[in-house]
């Protein structure tokens, strides 16, 4: 079993105990069978799925299941799913598809979904329908049973369905397997109260809950003396964090306590919600170097008549003016966003204003999206006259806008030098590295593989699009 970069700490006590009989069943199966049981995680949608597969891994790994990348040797698929748009639904349905195959290659075979496709009502009879393989489904808010839902497949083989319709308790403590030692996703806030009228977030997340202070502390002190320098703190609307628990917790008071921690390096997070962004955050960050200068502040729509319908909170002056003050503090922040194109009836001039705010505002980085119709949603009931060939079309005027303007920033990097985490080695070529800046830019260049996991100073030299390219400098 590989015990690198796993935080174990211990489940709730009914937990425990289906967790440690699977153990010792699965290592009664390694001894007979002379190898362990795998298991496969494939993970869609935002970074809370990907540290909810954390903590699904973390506790596979504590039954004594090994991490496998080739899906034929696994013993047990889980695919965690997003149904944020109907294309991430899609990708699910079609490789369900795909793994029936291998449960007939293989009858012992465990198919398990999860994640927020399962918490829309309706979607349990329909994998029922068309993927019967499937044995095992759950939601977002019983991840913590998983250890109780394998005890019961793997001893009568029975299908296992357990949706919760409402959010429960935050559950503290699981045993997480991170991706990466030296940084760390930290959830700090789950679910979302501001049900913007697209979006299926609200309805499969639940509505905002906070962990307490002193839970975030202590996890992050103990990330920082297993080896992690930098933390991602995570929330659908992080400004958000504390309000439910009336206790005079904010944002900027846990960002101040995190910045006491010795060791701790870089602290991001994400996602900041224009109209909940104050200037007391602003000044946070500005008065703690260990806090990135960089704000990811989804605008949606540069038009205040869609931001209306949309139920976002805030015009377009607003957000003008949140950036000028975010600027006004920290002059070299990077900004970046989140778009949609053809929300139901878009029109020229709303999407002209669109491009005014992305030119006015130059962001360094963009996700751009063309709406989805969310059964379920307000704006799923609007009346829609703008054709997908239109829509498609405005996409791409936007992507040229964005990609001009953050080229045109990459270039102001150039012959700059600048403090990069190596993050890893680059996916096309083996003697690259790949790093990130404290403004969260990917950066390029050759060096030693065991550089992965340290800071260094890189000279930029060349700057594209969406990445820069530099030389490493001698320490
Ligand atoms: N909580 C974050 C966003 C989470 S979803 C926030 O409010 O900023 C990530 C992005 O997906 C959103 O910012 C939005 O741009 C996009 N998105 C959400 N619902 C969508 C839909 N129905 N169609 C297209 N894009 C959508
Ligand atoms: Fe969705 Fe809006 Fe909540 Fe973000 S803030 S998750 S876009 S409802
Ligand atoms: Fe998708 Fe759920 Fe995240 S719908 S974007 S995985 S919160």
């Amino acid at each position: 079993m590989e015990n690198s970069h796993s935080t174990v700490q211990s489940v709730g006590e009914n937990e425990q105990d289906y967790l440690s009989e699977v153990q010792r069943l699965n290592a009664l199966y390694a001894s007979k069978n002379g190898r362990c049981k795998k298991c496969f995680i494939d993970t869609y949608g935002c970074q809370m799925n990907e540290h909810d597969s954390e903590i699904l891994l973390g506790l596979l790994v504590q039954m004594g299941y090994e991490k496998t990348d080739d899906l034929s040797k696994a013993d047990l698929i889980l695919l965690n799913t997003c149904c944020i748009r109907e294309k991430a639904e899609s990708k699910v349905l079609s490789h369900l598809g795909e793994l029936r195959r291998l449960k007939n290659d293989n009858p012992e075979l465990i198919i398990g979904v999860c994640g927020c496709m399962m918490q829309q009502v309706g979607m349990i009879e329909k994998i029922k329908t068309s993927a019967p393989h499937v044995q095992l489904l759950f939601g977002t808010h019983n991840l913590h049973k998983l250890p109780e839902f394998i005890y019961r497949l793997i001893t009568n083989s029975e299908q296992q369905m357990e949706i919760l319709p409402k959010e429960t308790a935050i559950q503290e403590g699981l045993p997480t397997k991170r991706e990466f030692p030296f940084k760390a996703l930290v959830n700090i806030i789950y679910g979302c109260n501001n049900f913007c009228t697209y979006c299926i977030v609200p309805y499969v997340r639940g509505r905002e809950r906070s962990r307490q202070i002193n839970d975030i502390v202590e996890e992050v002190k103990n990330l920082v003396a297993d080896g992690v320098v930098e933390i991602t703190l995570l929330g659908q609307n992080v400004n958000s964090y504390g309000k439910d628990l009336k206790d005079g917790t904010n944002f900027a008071l846990l960002l101040t306590k995190l910045c006491e921690i010795d060791g701790l390096k870089r602290i991001r997070y994400m996602t900041s919600h224009p109209k909940d962004l104050t200037e007391e955050l602003i000044q946070t960050v500005a008065r703690h170097p260990k806090i990135c200068s960089h704000f990811h502040l989804p605008v949606q729509s540069g038009s205040s008549a869609i931001l209306k319908a949309m139920n976002r909170g805030y015009t377009k002056e607003d957000y003008l003016l949140l950036v000028e003050k975010i600027r006004h503090y920290l002059p070299k922040a990077a900004i970046t966003t989140d778009i949609i194109v053809g929300f139901p009836n878009e029109t020229e001039e709303d999407f002209l204003e669109t491009i005014d705010l992305v030119q006015k505002v130059q962001f360094d980085n963009a996700f751009s999206f063309i709406y989805s119709k969310r059964a379920g949603t307000p704006a799923a009931r609007m009346q829609d006259d703008v054709s997908l060939e239109e829509k498609k079309e405005r996409l791409q005027r936007l992507n040229d806008v964005l990609g001009d303007y953050a080229k045109a920033i990459n270039e102001t990097y150039v012959h700059q030098v600048i403090e990069i985490l190596v993050e890893g080695v680059s996916k096309n070529n083996a003697n690259m590295l790949s790093g990130k800046t404290a403004s969260n830019k990917t950066v390029i260049f050759a060096g030693d593989a065991a550089l992965v996991g340290q800071f260094v100073l890189v000279e930029i030299t060349e700057a594209q699009t969406w990445i820069l390219k530099g030389v490493l400098l001698e320490p």
